[in-house]
C-alpha cells in the first residue's frame, strides 16, 4: 500500500450552484468541519463565487479551486478566464474536462490537454477528470477508453508537473444519478490509471499521484470507496453541497 507517498484530498465540485450569499453561508458551515480534517479539503466553486471563497477561507486548510480554465493566456476569447486571472486572485486548484463539459461543450482530449498544460503553466493544480460512458462499460472497452483519456489529457506534461495534477476517475454513468461504482469497480479503474502513469512516467512518480473516485459518492457509501489502496479521495458534487455530509466524507478520508 503507498497511500503514504500520496496525499488524499476531498474536492467538492459545487458545478452551477449557489448565488454568493448561499456561497458564503455553505463555506461558514465547512469550515469548523474541514478544521479537523487529516486530508486535503478543495472547494471548486462557481467564477462568480471564487474571490468569496478565497477570501472567506484565507487562514484556513480550505483550498478554492475553479470549474475551468481556457488555454489561451488572453486574448479575443469572449466569455472565457485564463489561469493567470485565476491565481492572481488566489485561486489553486481547476477542474478540467469534466463529463458534463465533454459532452455539453463540446470539451475533446485535445482542449482538456491544452487547458491542463495552460493551468500547470501558471502553477494551478488541475484536477482532470476522466471516465467511460454507461455504453462504453457495456461493451467492455472501459480499460482502453480511460488509458486512452489518460495518455491524450497528459500529453507531453513532464513528470514534475504530473505529480502536481490529480486524476478524478468519475464513470459517467455514476454522475448525479445516484448510481455509484462499486468499491471494486473504482479500485479497478483507479488502478488502472495508476499503472498506466506507471508506464508513461514512472512507478515513482505514479505512486505520487492523487486518484481520486467521483459519481455519486456520499456519506453511506464514502468508507468503502476511499478504504480502496488506489482510492485517493473524492470528487463530490451533489454531497458537497450540504455541510454536513461534506464533513462526514472529510472525515471518512481522514481515516
Ligand atoms: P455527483 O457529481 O457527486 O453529484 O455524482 C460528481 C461530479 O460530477 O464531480
Amino acid at each position: 500500500m503507498n497511500k503514504a507517498l500520496r496525499q488524499t484530498v476531498i474536492a467538492g465540485n459545487w458545478k452551477m450552484n449557489k448565488t454568493r450569499p448561499e456561497a458564503k453561508e455553505l463555506i461558514e458551515a465547512i469550515k469548523p468541519l474541514a478544521e479537523k480534517a487529516d486530508c486535503g479539503v478543495v472547494i471548486c466553486v462557481p467564477f462568480t463565487n471564487l474571490e468569496t471563497a478565497v477570501e472567506l477561507t484565507k487562514g484556513t486548510n480550505i483550498k478554492v479551486g475553479a470549474e475551468n480554465v481556457h488555454f489561451e493566456k488572453s486574448g479575443a476569447f469572449t466569455g472565457e478566464i485564463s489561469a493567470d486571472m485565476l491565481t492572481e486572485i488566489g485561486v489553486e486548484y481547476v477542474i478540467i474536462g469534466h463529463s458534463e463539459r465533454r459532452q455539453y461543450f463540446g470539451e475533446t482530449d485535445e482542449t482538456v490537454n491544452k487547458r491542463t498544460k495552460a493551468a500547470l503553466a501558471a502553477g494551478l493544480k488541475p484536477i482532470v477528470c476522466v471516465g467511460e460512458l454507461l455504453w462504453e462499460r457495456e461493451c467492455g472497452i472501459t480499460e482502453e477508453i480511460v488509458a486512452r483519456q489518460i495518455k491524450l489529457d497528459l500529453f507531453d506534461v513532464s513528470a514534475e508537473d504530473v505529480k502536481k495534477t490529480i486524476i478524478a476517475y468519475e464513470p459517467v454513468w455514476a454522475i448525479g444519478t445516484g448510481k455509484v461504482a462499486t468499491s471494486e469497480q473504482a479500485e479497478e479503474v483507479c488502478k488502472l490509471i495508476r499503472d498506466t502513469l506507471a508506464k508513461l512516467y514512472s512507478q515513482e512518480v505514479a505512486d505520487a499521484v492523487t486518484i481520486q473516485y467521483g459519481g455519486s459518492m456520499n456519506p453511506s457509501n464514502c468508507e468503502e470507496l476511499l478504504a480502496q489502496p488506489d482510492v485517493d479521495g473524492g470528487l463530490i458534487g451533489g454531497a458537497s453541497l450540504k455541510a454536513e455530509q461534506f464533513g462526514v466524507l472529510l472525515n471518512a478520508a481522514s481515516k
